[in-house]
């Protein structure tokens, strides 16, 4: 059994949240639609249909789910800034409401004594700025150092821990390869372009928050999953290795100073040398206080010479027959674990925090409770290992579950149920799942932050 005390007084213990997942109220207090909010509306690409509105209503719900936050026991909370709700038309002047919106956000978490968390972006951009090309254009980067002063002005004096970007492998390949997410585009040149301009964001929002934000704790996160060849096959390994650079090292190796990963000479010759470029590789370093590590799964990887580029499939675990959550992700907490020593032998990072990590199952509610003791084992087996991997050594701060209440799963729509909290999305009745009972018995033994 483990115990929270064994993390340490400091640590920081969270739930992570985004807008575009969470907020809902699209059309209110002058928000302009973002990319998701077009997105939805196209047939067929959000499993049942499902739109960003009106999502958990935690526009007009805040204070009652961040009381939630609370009486869980957490004492910090993640949550992001909707881009289009503080500047409707991308740049310029931030809109009263939503200003007032995010430091009544801020000022509920103070006030119950918990540590908010901003990220700056977590994949709504505003659909204004898609128009002119979003993430694949070369303004993108002004628009994105504009957007962070704005933010860094308005909260910096509230808040002390920001996150730049969400995931940005996610949102680059999701978005602009393979069309899954928005803006929906499905273009090797648009990814790489947006990956170059991602790599910008990250060093140019850190530097921006260290000038306008005293005593800032800067970082920004990224999506991670150990990748396992099928075979000892020379073919297999070399399918792993590439999807790990893809996967795993792609956009933190220009943060860290290193420069695009160019060790792979098949992939990197075709694609990455020709289009991303290297003149920039100082703009993209930033020396960070904490890098975010976002671990759901790992993957098995085969070679598959049909695969265009990368030449690679995934082996999923329904075909491995191994223990997989409602989304087909592996359970595999030693792979969790690897993949933390794994970033942490970059030997350039200061701190790491696990700032998501979670699953889905396919809930009950019956009689009014949710018996999820599948999630509930996820995260103590989860948790064991990140102690393993503190107790060797490896400096973590802080850990988030991914997430506070069943919400807008991007393209799984609202099918993919990751909180501790059910939410019935007709009548926005919150019912705590025995997972969030269990996080907060495990929590209420930690000694008392003061
Ligand atoms: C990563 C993303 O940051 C978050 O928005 C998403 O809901 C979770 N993973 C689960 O897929």
């Amino acid at each position: 059994m483990i115990n929270a005390n064994a993390f340490g007084q400091n640590f920081y213990w969270g739930v992570a949240i985004s807008a575009a997942q969470n907020e809902g109220a699209i059309a209110e207090g002058g928000r302009s639609p973002s990319i998701w909010d077009s997105f939805v509306r196209r047939q067929g690409v959000i499993k049942k249909g499902g739109k960003t509105s009106p999502a958990c209503d935690f526009y007009h719900r805040y204070k009652d789910d961040i009381l939630l936050v609370k009486a869980l026991g957490f004492n910090c909370f993640r949550f992001s800034i909707s881009w289009s709700r503080l500047l409707p038309d991308g740049t310029g002047k931030p809109n009263p409401a939503g200003l007032q919106f995010y430091h009544a956000v801020i000022d509920e978490c103070l006030r119950l004594g918990v540590t908010p968390f901003i990220t700056l972006y977590h994949w709504d951009l505003p659909q204004r700025l898609q128009q002119e090309g979003g993430w694949a254009s070369p303004l993108i980067n002004r628009w994105f150092r504009h957007f962070t002063k704005i933010c860094a002005k308005a909260f910096g004096d509230k808040v002390k821990h920001w996150i730049v970007l969400n995931e940005p492998v996610g949102f680059t390949s999701l978005g602009y390869m393979l069309g899954k997410h928005a803006p929906g585009k499905k273009s090797l040149d648009d990814f790489l372009r947006t990956v170059h301009h991602a790599a910008l964001a990250q060093g140019d929002g850190g530097r921006v928050l260290r000038e306008f934000v005293p005593h800032a704790v800067i970082g920004t996160t990224f999506s991670c999953s150990e990748v396992v060849p099928y075979s000892e096959r020379p073919e297999d390994r070399t399918a792993a290795a590439r999807i790990d650079l893809l996967l795993n090292r792609l956009l933190i190796e220009p943060l860290l100073g290193k420069g695009f990963p160019e060790d792979d000479k098949g992939l990197m010759d075709k694609l990455v040398r020709q289009n991303l470029s290297w003149k920039y590789q100082e703009r993209m370093h930033f020396d960070m206080d904490f890098i975010g590590l976002q671990n759901y799964f790992p993957v098995t990887v085969r070679h598959q010479g049909f695969m265009p580029l990368i030449q690679a499939t995934e082996v999923k675990p329904v075909q491995r027959k191994v223990p997989h959550t409602a989304m087909g992700w592996e359970i595999n907490p030693g792979a969790f674990h690897r993949i933390i020593k794994k970033f942490w032998k970059y030997g350039a990072i200061r701190q790491l925090m696990i700032t998501e990590n979670g699953a889905a199952f396919k809930d009950t509610l019956h009689q009014g409770r949710i018996a999820d003791a599948e999630r509930t084992a996820y995260y103590q087996s989860h948790l064991a290992a990140l102690l393993q991997a503190k107790k060797e050594g490896v400096n973590i701060g802080g850990y988030f579950a991914w997430t506070l209440m069943d919400n807008f799963e991007w393209a799984e729509g609202y099918e993919a149920r990751f909180g501790l909290v059910h939410v019935d999305f007709k009548t926005q009745l919150r019912t705590v799942k025995d997972s969030g009972y269990w996080w907060r018995d495990f929590l209420s033994m930690q000694t008392i932050r003061t």
